[in-house]
């Protein structure tokens, strides 16, 4: 069944339907402990600071080791599902650290994959391309809070309800994910195709900040000096930056591996859709390049409903004052934000963890 972005009621109502008729709850969240790395919470005060800042962090947050990868606490419920995820050759992943054009990429890709199925694209994002790891972080506790009890159908926040939905989306499957490799099944790129798309991170802390205002899930209402602090720290989620960055520039020559920049897209769009045709075996003739560039334009895609999440924004669970999730799609507005003691701590930053990344990413220049 298509689903049309008429709403959330509707969209999580149909979706759970399908839910209930193909999986028991639980049945895609393995909740065993076969992972190569250790969960850890953080000392209480600083698990105390964030969660009083973060107000959707009910449980708390918790560092995955060796390599420091931060989360909110029920991420522990869904480690092995993430990492024992069942791959099939002709998925197709887009991966990245959070706000660095995952939408924008998602929508390019799932239209090469389906052939320029322009009617079919008219579906919610969400349900053409899952995001796996939603569960752990649309905490379902933060909708039994008051202001937000009843905006969504419970039955729709049992555990694992989006990780069941890719591992049953019809294939070919196209997969969100903003997880690093190192905690993405160990088969991933040996198996399918995998699209990571990296952005100034000065940008990428600018976008996130408007992020963490926006949803409730996060629950910060702190001013953007406060986010960036966390930032640096990599205390946001899906933090540290660079390590996810290192891990996937080291993994650049692999045959099933795309690197993108946000940069390079705004750039030269028609050249970035050709370059991810080329790579998903596809070909786009010189009108339907100039027609998926038109779609994938900033403008389309914030009046796009099945792209702009008007349908949760709609439901009160997004923010739109923040700018609307396609916010502004600007390179280098990070200089409206920073003062020059930002720019520099950001700077130093940026030269020591960036060494041995390429010149692919100009902002390391
Ligand atoms: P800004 O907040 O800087 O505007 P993600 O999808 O990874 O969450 O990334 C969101 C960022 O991509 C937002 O950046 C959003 O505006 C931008 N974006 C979304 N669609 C875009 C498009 N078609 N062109 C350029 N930027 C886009």
């Amino acid at each position: 069944m298509k689903l049309k972005p008429r709403g959330y009621v509707l969209y999580f109502e149909t979706l759970y339907i399908r839910f209930c008729s193909e999986y028991l709850p639980h049945e895609c969240a393995k909740m065993s402990q076969d992972i190569p790395f250790s969960i850890e919470p953080l000392p209480e005060d600083e698990n105390d600071r964030i969660k009083r800042d973060f107000h959707g962090y009910l449980s708390g947050a918790v560092r995955v080791q060796p390599k420091g990868y931060f989360f909110q606490g029920i991420y522990k419920d869904y480690a092995s599902s993430y990492i024992n995820f069942e791959v099939h050759p002709t998925d197709v992943f887009v991966a990245t650290y959070p706000k660095s054009g995952t939408t924008w990429t998602q929508e390019m890709v799932w239209l090469l994959v389906h052939n320029l199925d322009y009617e079919g694209a008219k579906v919610i994002l969400d349900e053409r391309f899952p995001f796996i790891e939603a569960d752990h972080v649309l905490d379902p506790k933060v909708f039994q809070l008051p202001e937000f009890r009843g905006k969504i159908p419970t039955e729709c926040l049992e555990p694992g309800f989006w990780l069941s939905l890719a591992v049953k989306l019809p294939h070919p499957r196209t997969i969100k994910t903003h997880m690093p490799f190192s905690l993405l099944p160990p088969t991933l790129l040996d198996t399918c195709k995998v699209i990571y798309v990296a952005r100034d991170p000065r940008d990428v802390v600018v976008s996130y900040y408007h992020h963490h205002r926006m949803w409730p899930t996060h629950g910060f209402d702190g001013d953007f000096k406060t986010f960036f602090r966390y930032f640096l720290k990599e205390q946001v989620m899906w933090s540290p930056f660079w390590e996810h960055l290192h891990e996937a520039w080291e993994l650049q020559h692999h045959h099933n591996l795309l690197i993108l920049t946000y940069e390079d897209m705004k750039k030269d769009l028609p050249a970035a859709i050709t370059r991810v045709a080329k790579f998903l075996g596809k070909s786009l003739n010189k009108e339907q390049l100039v027609g998926l560039t038109k779609h994938l334009h900033i403008d389309s895609m914030k009046k796009n409903p099945a792209t702009n999440a008007q349908a949760e924004a709609d439901l009160g669970i997004m923010d739109t004052k923040e700018g609307g999730f396609v916010r502004e799609g600007a390179s280098g507005g990070w200089s409206k934000y920073f003062d020059d003691k930002m720019v520099k701590q950001f700077e130093e930053w940026m030269v020591k963890e960036g060494k041995g990344l390429g010149h692919e990413f100009k902002w390391l220049q």
